[in-house]
């Protein structure tokens, strides 16, 4: 069959190569795409919430499948859309509704659907220019650190961890009544600060049935040893060493279990990833975050483990014959790297050359942030670059290689970390 994949980072170009390696892909297109998915598909230049444009591609390319790889086009409803013409109906889409979308959208709604279905989450309020006068009595009386999270989608920045009560009431009042992340924070959700250590679990569902993907941990912060600003993610592992039989057996009858019956009960459309978040508090799990879609740069290594032919897995999510999948994962584990921009992820350029992309020996290299030239040259894009991805039969192998490797490719300004992982080295 054609399929089609949209997105143009990282997690796209796993997507890419992973599903390029099927024998029942007979053709790929990846909409916007980079160069590194020009590499196991033909990129078309087309907007991923430009769903008109995409709907003529589908019909003009014969395109049987189509794989969503970022939220916004899921948010704004491309599932709903492709089943509301009568046209595009017969065409797979790999994604929740809009509103299973929401798990990821709306904070708020996340927040009361774990609430409903007894998954263990933090506890909290949510708060509006309507209760604005409450929610400041409410920070007042509340312990320290405390979370402030915009209610829609703010590109990774709708979070804050208050230190001071200070601090919470001032970005409080920058949400609601100065805009500070626009509509997204006309609501605010205020929960507890749960100290622990996180690791996310990937789950592919069709609200009946479902599979359990590796687990994996990000990184998210600009410095070694998780200091300074939060990132979109600056290298990730899989498997996760605590995230062991035992703990995945209360993830799986605390969270997943619930999750698929809540997704179910409330009649929610879904054919797609649930990225789950967690945090485990004294070997408790406790749900962060749903996302609607999968993880980056998690996909970079979660793929590279998973042996199923995963285009033949989306099949049988659409025949509702998950249960007929038996998930194989390599035993070895896999470490990601991201070069990323100088400045990232505060300002900075683009359009820097890059160089011995061909170079890295022993890893996958995935393009995130780079651009082709007219004259040929591969440029770079975004603040993240580049995720250098290795397997290896030890976290310290597979780290080393990839290491090994960002030392290698080259571009003016490039910036990573060697500290993947390091908690568990
Ligand atoms: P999110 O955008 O929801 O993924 O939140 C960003 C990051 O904030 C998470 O990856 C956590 O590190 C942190 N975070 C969010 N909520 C909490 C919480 N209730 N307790 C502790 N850390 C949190
Ligand atoms: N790496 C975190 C995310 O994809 O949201």
């Amino acid at each position: 069959m054609n399929i089609l994949l949209l997105g143009s980072g990282g997690r796209e170009h796993a997507f890419a190569w992973k599903i390029s390696q099927s024998d029942l892909c007979q053709k790929l297109y990846i909409a916007p795409g980079n160069p590194g998915t020009a590499l196991h598909g033909e990129n078309v230049q087309l907007s991923v919430n430009d769903f008109n444009a995409i709907a003529t591609l589908c019909i003009e390319k014969h395109i049987a499948m189509v794989v969503v790889g970022p939220e916004d086009p899921l948010v704004n409803g491309i599932v709903d859309f492709f089943e509301q013409h009568e046209h595009l109906k017969h065409i797979q889409v790999v994604g929740p509704s809009q509103r299973g979308a929401m798990l990821e959208g709306s904070k708020a709604f996340a927040k009361e659907f774990m609430i409903k279905y007894g998954i263990p989450t933090a506890s909290y309020r949510e708060f509006n220019a309507d209760n604005f006068e409450e929610g400041l009595q409410y920070i007042h009386q509340h312990a320290l650190p405390v979370v402030l999270k915009a209610d829609g989608l703010a590109a990774g920045k709708g979070v804050v961890i208050a230190q001071t009560t200070e601090e919470a009431l001032t970005e409080f009042t920058e949400m609601i009544q100065h805009n500070k992340f626009g509509k997204a924070g006309s609501n605010v959700v205020i929960e507890a600060f749960l100290t622990g250590i996180e690791c996310s679990v990937f789950v592919l569902t069709d609200g009946n049935d479902y599979i359990l993907l590796p687990s994996a941990k990000d990184y998210k912060r600009i410095g070694e040893g998780d200091t300074g600003l939060n990132t979109g993610g600056m290298g990730a592992i899989s498997p996760v060493p605590f995230a062991d039989e035992a703990f995945m057996k209360k993830v799986t009858d605390q969270i997943i279990l619930p999750t698929i019956h809540g997704i179910k009960s409330d009649g929610i459309g879904y054919n797609g990833f649930v990225f789950i978040g967690l945090i485990s508090v004294n070997g408790e799990p406790f749900v962060i975050e749903y996302n609607c879609r999968m993880g980056d740069p998690e996909t970079e290594v979660v793929l590279p483990r998973l042996e199923n032919d995963l285009v033949d897995i989306f099949n049988k999510l659409h025949q509702g014959k998950l249960n007929e999948i038996i998930c194989q994962h390599s035993s070895a584990t896999a470490a990601t790297i991201m070069l990323v921009s100088k400045g990232y992820p505060e300002e900075y350029q683009k359009g820097i050359e890059i160089t011995q992309l061909d170079a890295a020996e022993g890893s996958q290299v995935f393009h995130a942030g780079t651009m082709q030239t007219d004259d040929g040259r591969i440029v770079t894009n975004g603040g993240r670059v580049v995720a250098i991805t290795s397997v290896g039969d030890s976290l310290q192998q597979a780290l080393d290689t990839s290491v090994l490797n960002a030392k290698k490719i080259q571009f003016e300004g490039k910036y990573f970390r060697t500290d993947i992982g390091w908690e568990f080295i």
